[in-house]
């Protein structure tokens, strides 16, 4: 038995949005999903999927997606990234009900995998716009949009919060935290989703979001104040589900 994670198939089964113009690790990529996925997840195992799953604006046009997501081997547990407009947060209950049996959709509760609670946000982190010198250091940032990120930032914890007190309140006292957004900006060291994780002791740290050689060390990863940071992009990956816990 073991927990896998794994983010961002930006699939599009139902819509005509080609991921093939971000590089030739995207090409085919649901082939390559369904493939890595198969040969790694077993039956027994439970795969946490960290947001962006589909193009589609409404349910109605992810139906497809979700069920390619369905016949993965294993229990699949979903978080909610900014591509996933059919998700309505308000309407996780809702979702919940629709797909009981078959997928789990991870807001404002929580899963339980062996002694450990998974709990998880979408999370939100500051991406710019950045001003730069001509040197390609930042030297500015858009301040208007740092504060609505600072609101975001807060909505996205207090859901975080909720999550981590019901899970303690069942008894939990093992946390494994689940992001769609990296944990930190690149402007930062600590935010509060590494001071959250920190008060919980949680075991990991798994998010996604960042596509592409350029970006994908914008955040965290590996070991930092005791808590372990995985960066677990599809593209990043190769597509290939990563282990969280054995
Ligand atoms: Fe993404
Ligand atoms: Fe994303």
């Amino acid at each position: 038995m073991a927990l896998y994670a794994l983010g961002d198939l930006h699939l599009s089964f139902q819509s005509d949005k080609s991921m093939d113009k971000f590089g030739k690790v995207w090409r085919h990529h649901d082939r390559k999903i369904e493939k890595y996925v198969r040969q790694i997840v077993k039956p027994e195992d439970t795969l946490v999927l960290t947001g962006d799953h589909s193009w589609g604006r409404k349910l109605a046009d992810c139906r497809e997606d979700l069920a390619f997501i369905e016949r993965f081997p294993g229990r699949k547990i979903l978080l909610r990234g900014n591509h996933d407009m059919f998700w309505d947060a308000k309407k996780t209950e809702r979702l919940n009900e629709e797909y009981r049996g078959k997928l789990f959709f991870l807001q404002n509760n929580f899963a339980v995998y062996q002694d450990y609670a998974l709990v998880g946000t979408k999370g939100y982190t500051f991406e710019g716009p950045f001003y730069l010198d001509h040197q390609g250091r930042i030297v500015g940032w858009d301040e208007q949009k740092e504060e609505q990120a600072r609101k975001l930032v807060e909505r996205e914890m207090a859901r975080l919060r909720s999550s981590f007190s019901q899970a303690r309140e069942a008894g939990y006292k093992k946390f494994i935290m689940f992001l769609h957004y990296p944990p930190t900006n690149i402007l930062e060291q600590t935010s509060p989703f590494t001071e959250i994780a920190q008060e919980y002791s949680v075991t990991a740290v798994v998010y996604s979001h960042c596509h592409g050689e350029s970006r994908f060390g914008d955040s965290i990863r590996g070991d930092f104040q005791g808590v372990r940071y995985m960066l677990v992009s599809g593209d990043y990956l190769h597509f290939h589900p990563a282990a969280v816990l054995p």
